[in-house]
């Protein structure tokens, strides 16, 4: 497959250090093998998210210098709120720092004790704000997603007849809301298609209850949609994510991947008056003004700008290139991932290539470690580790997939550097059956997978 070269230029870089593998493996094992216990500066190529990890334009940078940093009603507002109009036309539009704090925001809205809310897949942070307003979270991803070898080009897609099901058995009274992410992250960063988007609104609609996008890869999935769905391919990115937009009453935006900014985030409302009241009431208290949200004029600016630029369709071909890149070259070598390859991240199927490493002695962490150990090359798990405890029983919970995530970073790392993270794990792949498990040491109550310490188990 080849590599879609870089539509830009390097102007600014940033030095990186590589330890040798002695020094890697104390420090992995000072820090109780937890790579979010690491130091940056310990890592040579860091694929742990894409998310606020990505490199500004010159025109980024230019747009922050005209940051307006008044308390209220600053032009860099009013600037982001004309692009957000003519990118997703709705009526509202409220900055927040970032997705989670959208999901706090607005989530409570409409969700409380009793009430479920259904996804195709919630993120971690979306559903623990789906389960702190007292609602429960219920996925229905597609059987397809589950199924890592067999091709299927809208892995994302909601399961319709799952929803329906959900929906009669809860009572539509009682789903406080519908939320497709796009693209579905966990599942392997997989689109949604827009006929499947458009059946889950003519659900939402049929049983009155509010559809809303959790939007942080929007422009991802948008190229999906133009390069796999008939009547797309002529389409622009922009017209396709105006038709994405117009199915939802609503969305929650982590600006931090596709707004092509370090820190943000964007809550929008389609047209319903009161939601759009209760959002300017909620925001000020917990993210401040309705025309900062927590963040500063010129990081407004910033987005603005980078809203822009990630509908560009050169650079989504290039970004959207480069995972397809690696992933192909891991496949072709025999390392299991998820097929075909999603937008921001290749996700490797761990549980298939340690097969001999079970589900609670976490296959996708020991390749995330043994990959740091191999290379400096960081990443992270998505899997039983991040997953945790039933917080009933307290028994360690099977996860649907175990995957170590490599997500890419936008417009950091080139070529060379995606080669080196594929012959790292082509070299491990050779030794895989060597690999330990791990077992748990030390553990918070939640969300243990970023502080928990670990050692190796045979
Ligand atoms: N929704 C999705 C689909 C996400 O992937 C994320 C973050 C969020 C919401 C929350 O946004 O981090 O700005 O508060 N995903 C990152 C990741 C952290 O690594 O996948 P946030």
């Amino acid at each position: 497959m080849e590599y879609i070269a870089e539509p830009f230029k390097i102007k600014s870089v940033e030095p990186l250090k590589i330890l040798s593998r002695e020094e890697r493996e104390r420090r992995i094992r000072e820090e109780g093998y937890n790579l979010f216990n690491l130091r940056a500066e310990y890592v040579y190529i860091d694929l742990m998210t894409d998310s606020g990890t990505g490199a500004m334009s010159q025109r980024q940078w230019a747009a922050m210098m005209t940051g307006d940093e008044a308390y209220a009603g600053a032009q860099s507002y009013l600037r982001l709120r004309e692009t957000c109009r003519n990118i997703f036309g709705y009526a509202f539009f409220q900055p927040v720092h970032q997705g989670r704090a959208a999901e706090k925001v607005f989530l409570p809205i409409l969700l409380s004790e009793g009430k479920f809310s259904v996804s195709n897949t919630f993120f971690d942070t979306t559903r623990a704000h789906v389960e702190l307003a007292g609602a429960e979270a219920i996925d229905c991803a597609v059987p397809e997603a589950m199924d890592t070898e067999t091709p299927y080009p809208f892995k994302g897609n909601m399961d319709i007849e799952r929803l329906k099901a959900v929906i009669a058995e809860h009572g539509a009274q009682n789903i406080g809301a519908i939320v497709m992410t796009v693209t579905n992250n966990s599942a392997g960063g997989q689109p949604v298609s827009m006929q499947n988007l458009r059946d889950t609104a003519a659900v939402a609609k049929k049983h009155n209850i509010p559809l809303v996008l959790d939007a942080a890869r929007y422009a991802e999935n948008a190229y999906f949609i133009k390069t796999r769905e008939d009547g797309y391919a002529d389409k622009s990115i922009r017209e396709i994510a105006r038709e994405m937009f117009s199915y939802a009453d609503a969305f929650l935006m982590s600006a931090k991947k596709d707004g092509l900014v370090n820190m943000g985030g964007l809550i929008g409302v389609k047209e319903d008056a009161l939601l759009i009241q209760t959002v300017k009431e909620r925001v000020i208290p917990l993210e401040g003004f309705i025309t900062y949200g927590g963040l500063a004029g010129r990081d407004l600016d910033a987005l603005a700008v980078g809203l822009e630029e990630a509908l560009e369709e050169d650079y989504l071909r290039y970004r959207v290139g480069q995972a397809q890149y690696l992933g192909e070259k891991l496949r072709e070598a025999g390392v299991p991932v998820q097929y075909p390859v999603g937008g921001h991240a290749v996700f490797v199927d761990a549980g298939n290539m340690l097969s001999h490493i079970p589900y609670d002695r976490f296959p996708g962490h020991a390749l995330a470690v043994e990959l740091y150990k191999e290379a400096g090359i960081r990443c992270c798990e998505i899997g039983s580790f991040m997953l945790g405890r039933d917080p009933k029983t307290g028994q360690q919970l099977k996860s649907m997939f175990e995957f170590t995530r490599l997500a890419i970073p936008r417009r950091v790392y080139t070529q060379a550097h995606l080669d080196q993270v594929a012959n790292a794990l082509i070299n491990i792949n050779a030794r895989k059956h060597t690999l330990p498990g791990y077992r748990i040491t030390d553990e918070p109550p939640v969300l243990r997978h970023f502080t928990a310490r670990l050692e190796p188990v045979r």
